[in-house]
């Protein structure tokens, strides 16, 4: 078994607040991207890590991974990103050599997967799922709304059942070849990577998540993950 993992890096994380790309800020002294990196590398199934860089930050990228301590028995690639997440981790799995079976996609803005979690996604996959996702139950409710007719305030729509509702993390794991079919032959936009293997028609399975494999996504965030490194350092 070869397992890869692709890492899009390549956003600029607007919604984190004006500064350097998001996966180029620092959390307790090291970048968001060598901790997301790291939490991979720390699973003995993989293999290559491939970083997809902001589409001009390829070779700030690079020197970051060699300014960093990473296991030795993991390879390391970098190449440019796109315009979207899809468009970025589709120029990752265009860089993958040959002999590749199993693949996971993980956002750089998820620092601090537990490795088990890694693990559990590629047990599904081995076992015989062509696409895993890890995720959570919600804590809040979720509505469907609407624009209103006549402007002013959404109106809502729907209420779907909570308890049938999953919010998704990654990594998000794939028989290769799945997900690089799902990237030639989905069309228009989809939020993440198993939602386009959801459109070829084929089965996605779910493994449990875990509270801290969640996004930085803003200001608030970065709090959060300065605590659970405390935590982990205490
Ligand atoms: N990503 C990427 N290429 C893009 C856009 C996003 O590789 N063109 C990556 C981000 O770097 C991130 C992951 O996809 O690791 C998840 O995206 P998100 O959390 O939305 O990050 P950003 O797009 O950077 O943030 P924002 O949407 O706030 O700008
Ligand atoms: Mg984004």
């Amino acid at each position: 078994h070869r397992t890869a993992v692709v890492i899009p890096a390549a956003g600029r994380g607007v919604r984190l607040g004006p500064g350097a790309p998001k996966a180029l800020r620092m959390l307790s002294g090291t970048p968001i991207l060598v901790h997301a990196v790291r939490a991979m590398a720390a699973s003995r199934a993989v293999s290559l890590v491939v970083v997809v860089a902001p589409p001009d930050g390829a070779p700030e990228v690079k020197r970051l991974l060699d300014e960093h301590s990473l296991p030795e028995r993991t390879d390391y690639l970098v190449v440019p990103g796109g315009e979207s997440r899809q468009e970025s981790v589709r120029l990752g799995l265009e860089a993958l050599p040959e002999g590749i079976d199993t693949v996971l996609v993980h956002d750089a803005a998820r620092p601090l997967v537990p490795v088990d979690t890694v693990d559990s996604v590629v047990a599904a996959v081995r076992e015989g799922a062509v696409a895993v996702v890890p995720a959570l139950p919600l804590a809040d409710t979720v509505k469907e709304v609407a624009p209103s007719p006549g402007g002013g305030p959404e109106r809502v729509v729907a209420t779907p059942e909570r308890a049938r509702l999953r919010a998704v993390q990654t990594p998000q794991g794939f028989a290769h070849a799945t997900l690089a079919r799902a990237h030639r032959e989905v069309a228009g936009a989809v939020t993440d990577d198993a939602g386009m293997v959801e459109a070829l028609g084929l089965d996605v399975v779910v493994v449990p998540g875990h509270e801290e494999a969640f996004k930085v996504t803003r200001p608030l965030d970065l709090v959060l993950a300065e605590a659970v490194l405390a935590r982990r350092r205490a």
